[in-house]
């Protein structure tokens, strides 16, 4: 025991009587602190309660509050007569905190990840996320001035009024019954796909369906075909589950299965976007869909189909779902609801193979979070009401609308800067930018003007082939999508000015 006439100084404790917490809370806290972080020694007498009520222009029935508290969690021990200490149960072995600059802690060294995690850090994963509030030309967004609200907030609080029983429990681990038949109707309607509910598992998002399929059908290092520029968060969610991911390059027919097969004959998953190409906007021929079908039967392997943005086609119809087309019984379906109503919903599912389906529902059981029941049941009534499909009807003329507002405003004021490639379907596009104008200086130019396009790099797996931006179209009106076209060609002028300068 350190013994000190007027006990440890203890005088970095600060009090502020105007804080919202008591006195006696804030003294606790302050010493518990100090004693843990080692401000005091293990052994060391702490002052008399006068002495430091004294100190601090606190009661001394504060104090004893505060002492008390740390005496019941063993962090100090009082000897009648001689005073309080600091225990000596300080003095074992415990974890140090990390070091602090300022208020931040800062860890000396980097956590250990797994190495599929680790990979996943190195190649791919981001620190910036691009910005998702809607403005010119953010991607991945619809049309939030165009949702119905107000039928929305009446669904939602009808349900809130229902049976407890049904509102307030754990839901069904596969998803709401109610949600899953829903699904399967519309899926028959609009997607040619036929399908029984029990083939239906409800997730949160399309990027959970990703890992969550990866998760339970790869083995580190297993091959997976991935279109080449390719879907980021799919992406992601692959490699973060150990895939080994086979960039393959896409052209005007989708995925190139031949180049596919002379780079991995051998391969556990394919990933593709039939549908429209993320990012290039290609449909998929159904000469492509019968080869990818045959080369995934012949390796044993399974295919993801991710129709994210199917339904909204606006110019030919698009042919319809490769699962629709499947009589391998391979292709896993995935689908969402961030762009056919909002991305806030957290809300996608997945169609599995009937060979799938127990696997599926096991893992479910026990692993899947789910989704809350009040926003499942929510988008059951909104579909079975058939609002769904009036959205979506009136989604494709809107974004008609927005994609010929950026295909026109482009024509005339960015020339050949940016071309435009006009699109079918969808939320966005791509414009090829002029040469020696980069793709990187090109996105940070128009940031600047507080303009959102994202370089063609970002969904490429190693060199970029073309030089180009995706832009999304559905976000804005078209007034603001003729501003953001406006401060584009003002981002992109001294960029083309500087590039022609450099190749003479
Ligand atoms: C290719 C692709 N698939 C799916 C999604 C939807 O993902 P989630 O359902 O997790 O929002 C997106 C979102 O932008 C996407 O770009």
């Amino acid at each position: 025991m350190v013994k000190r006439a007027g006990g440890a100084l203890l005088l970095d404790l600060k009090i502020d009587p105007r804080a919202p917490k008591s006195m006696g809370s804030q003294l606790y806290a302050a010493m518990r602190e100090t004693i843990l972080s080692g401000g005091v020694a293990p052994g060391v007498r702490l002052p008399a309660t006068r002495t430091l009520a004294d100190e601090l222009g606190v009661s001394r029935t504060t104090v004893i509050d505060a002492f008390e508290r740390l005496l019941a969690e063993g962090l100090i021990v009082s000897h009648t007569g001689s005073g309080s200490y600091v225990s000596e149960a300080l003095r074992s072995e415990r974890p140090q905190p990390p070091s602090r600059i300022g208020r931040t802690a800062v860890r000396q060294r980097e956590p250990q990840i797994s190495r599929s995690m680790g990979w996943a850090f190195a190649h791919f994963l981001r620190r910036e996320r691009l910005p998702h509030r809607p403005r010119a030309f953010v991607t991945a967004l619809p049309a939030f001035d165009a949702f119905p609200m107000a039928q929305w907030a009446r669904i939602a609080s009808r349900h809130w009024r229902g049976p407890r029983e049904q509102t307030l429990g754990y839901g069904e681990a596969e998803g709401h019954a109610g949600l899953r038949e829903a699904i399967a109707t519309h899926l028959r309607g609009n997607r040619g796909i036929t399908c029984d509910k029990e083939q239906i598992f409800i997730v949160g998002g399309a990027q959970q369906a990703f890992w969550l399929i990866g998760t339970m059908l790869l083995n580190p290092g297993d091959r997976v075909w991935f279109e080449n520029p390719g879907a980021i968060g799919a992406r992601n969610g692959l490699v973060a589950c150990g895939a080994d991911l086979v960039p393959v390059p896409v052209d005007a027919d989708g995925l190139r299965v031949d180049e596919a097969m002379r780079l991995s004959p051998k391969f556990r998953l394919a990933f593709v976007t039939p549908s429209h190409q993320q990012p290039l906007g290609h449909v998929m021929s159904l000469e492509r869909r019968f080869a990818l079908l045959q080369a995934a039967e012949k390796a044993g392997a399974w295919i993801i189909e991710d129709d994210y943005d199917g339904e909204f086609f606006f110019g030919r119809r698009p042919p319809p779902t490769l699962k629709s087309v499947d009589r391998t019984g391979l292709v896993i379906y995935v689908g969402t609801f961030s762009k056919s109503l909002f991305p806030a919903l957290r809300l996608g599912f997945v169609v599995v193979p009937p060979d799938l389906v127990d696997v599926f529902a096991r893992v479910a059981r026990s692993f899947v979070p789910g989704v809350p029941t009040s926003i499942q049941a929510t988008v059951a009534e909104f579909i079975d009401e058939g609002h769904f499909a009036t959205h979506v009807r009136r989604m494709r003329a809107i974004y008609a609308e927005r994609h010929a507002a950026l295909v026109e405003g482009a024509k005339r004021k960015l020339g050949s800067l940016l071309e435009i490639v006009p699109a079918d379907s969808g939320l966005h596009t791509i414009g090829r930018l002029a040469a020696g104008i980069s793709e990187a200086s090109a996105a940070e130019e128009a940031a600047a003007r507080d303009v959102i396009v994202s370089p063609l790099a970002r969904y490429s797996i190693g060199p970029a082939q073309a030089n180009g931006l995706v832009l999304g179209f559905a976000a804005v009106n078209p007034r603001e999508i003729g501003e953001g076209v406006t401060r584009l060609a003002a981002a992109l002028e001294p960029l083309a000015k500087r590039g022609r300068r450099r190749m003479v």
